[in-house]
């Protein structure tokens, strides 16, 4: 169902595929486009609109794809520029929207523009990174840190200067106060934009302008060794979230729209409720969603939940839609987060707050983080202290050999349970994590009050989280317990029935005044 007031993005589910991990089509355990188009059938069965494909882009793969050497080119390993023709055509064939993943903080060493900048200090392309002297005592220019551990500059033997890297030394960041950089990065979007994709999905789009004295950030007094995640040992205040980012912005969203058919800027943004907020922008020249991650980023706990989403709506702009993410390829699989009965309240969560959800990939089957064997780790390890590879193993399509993902050796191992946890077994079990998001999916874009309606809290207590959603009239009520002990839920007034139990087992009971929940269990109840 599509509302006319509404842009696809705004009704439609979006869904994030990681493309090494989703399906390999010629058995070299790698993911690859070919591979998605022999799942877009599923993506389509499931009820998602929006596709959001990780970086395919030519990459030496020092960070999987987030170290890009050409914009406008594919890497090999994941298919032909016919095949993402193809995907484009046939996802759109299918009423399926697709979203690319944009990397503008920087680019990897082996990109051309760097290889030429890093040639010499008065090659013509020197300034569109960030080069900097030494301090007189051989110190880098400044105190700021990496997100992947360690000094955020490195040194450059051959030119006598320090580069910066906000990740890894691979991924020099490139200097977005050259005009000729902010050319050139449009010019990639629009080489996209051309080819029919629907929008862009902006990595570390808060971090992309860098203070322009590059000072110092301020020691962070909370910083406990061992305890706090390296890159918080000063407070980000000078290489994130600056004024001038909004003008970067702006650029990008006024190309948006010189394009038909509301094509949707997504910013990865990692900022308080209060600073993300501004990422809308005002009158049209912000992003369409700046990614809201609190639901990673808080404590699981009903009273905590309730409070940030109040929060969270009463700081959207009037013209700011709101969004929801539960899980991605940098964090823990909600289902080893929570536990997998909590799991399925989360997936009700999010699937039926205000706002468009992103499902991230395998979270609708219930799949785990997968311990990695020590030789069997590939991402940068001191990423994030942990490595991100658990979150990023091979989708699992059945419980045939390779988990139905590849003929060959997975690049990453699959979940032990995969036999039991995979599309072609849940599709066959009514109670299953994926009945439950099928259900939950049809729900919400069959029911406006879902979709589009508005959102009220009710207030409850001890773990139950509770609200409201209404449109013209239809009213549902959403009851969801955080704990696993058994729980009442008083709502005044309340009387309906059951749609969707997470338990897959009450729907269509009567409901009056007081709902009993068992522990981990969430209900939709459509208002009589
Ligand atoms: C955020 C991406 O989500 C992450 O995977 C990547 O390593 C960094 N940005 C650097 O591009």
């Amino acid at each position: 169902m599509s509302l006319d007031s509404h842009a696809w993005w705004q009704t439609g589910i979006i869904y994030q595929i990681y493309p090494r991990s989703f399906m390999d089509s010629d058995g070299d355990g790698t993911g690859d486009l070919p591979g998605i188009i022999s799942k877009l059938d599923y993506l389509q069965w499931l009820g998602i609109e929006g596709v959001w494909v990780s970086p395919f882009f030519r990459s030496p793969m020092a960070d999987f794809g987030y170290d890009v050497s050409d914009y406008c080119d594919i890497e090999p390993v994941f298919g032909t520029m016919d095949d993402f023709d193809r995907l484009v055509s046939e996802a759109h064939e299918r009423g399926l929207k697709i979203i690319l993943d944009f990397v503008p903080n920087h680019t990897s060493e082996q990109h051309s523009w760097f290889l030429e900048s890093a040639s010499s200090r008065d090659n013509p392309r020197r300034d569109w990174y960030i080069w900097r002297d030494a301090k007189a005592n051989g110190d880098p220019p400044n105190n700021w840190v990496s997100h992947f551990g360690g000094i955020a500059w490195e040194w450059h033997k051959p030119t006598q200067q320090y580069y910066l890297h906000s990740f890894l030394k691979e991924q020099p960041d490139l200097n977005w106060r050259n005009p000729d950089v902010v050319e050139a990065m449009l010019g990639a979007l629009r080489f996209w934009l051309e080819r029919g994709v629907d929008g862009f999905r902006v990595d570390v789009m808060w971090e992309t302008i860098k203070d322009e004295q590059l000072r110092d950030n301020p020691p962070n007094p909370r910083y406990e060794e061992g305890k706090t995640h390296p890159y918080f040992k000063v407070l980000p205040l000078y290489n994130h979230d600056q004024p001038e980012i909004h003008e970067i912005i702006g650029e990008m969203r006024r190309l948006f729209e010189k394009y038909p058919g509301d094509r949707v800027l997504i910013g990865e943004i990692y900022l308080p409720i209060d600073r993300l907020v501004t990422y809308y922008g005002t009158n049209g020249d912000g992003a369409h969603m700046p990614f809201n991650f609190q639901l990673i980023l808080q404590k699981w706990e009903a009273r905590r939940l309730a409070t940030m989403i109040d929060q969270y709506e009463a700081a959207l702009p009037p013209h700011g839609w709101p969004n929801w993410v539960l899980g991605n390829h940098d964090r823990e699989r909600i289902a080893s987060r929570v536990g997998r009965a909590q799991a399925r309240v989360a997936a009700m969560l999010l699937l039926t707050l205000r706002g468009t959800p992103t499902i991230y990939y395998g979270e609708e089957l219930g799949m785990e983080d997968v311990e990695i064997p020590p030789e069997r780790v590939v991402d940068p390890p001191q990423a994030y202290g942990i490595g991100r590879d658990p979150e990023r193993t091979p989708m699992q399509w059945t419980s045939g050999p390779g988990a139905g993902f590849t003929t060959g050796d997975p690049w990453l191992p699959i979940a032990t349970d995969f036999a039991r946890y995979n599309v072609e077994s849940e599709k066959a079990d009514e109670t299953s994590f994926l009945a439950l998001h099928k259900r939950l999916i049809e729900l919400r874009q069959s029911e406006p009050a879902l979709q589009v309606g508005s959102y009220e809290p009710i207030t409850t207590e001890g773990d139950v989280l509770a609200y409201e959603r209404e449109y013209k009239g239809e009213r549902f009520v959403i009851a969801l317990n955080l704990g696993s002990g058994p729980e009442m839920a008083v709502v005044e007034g309340l009387s309906g029935t059951v749609g969707v139990s997470t338990h897959m087992d009450r729907a269509g009971e009567a409901v009056d005044g007081e709902l009993e929940l068992r522990g981990d269990e969430g209900v939709v109840v459509r208002v009589t």
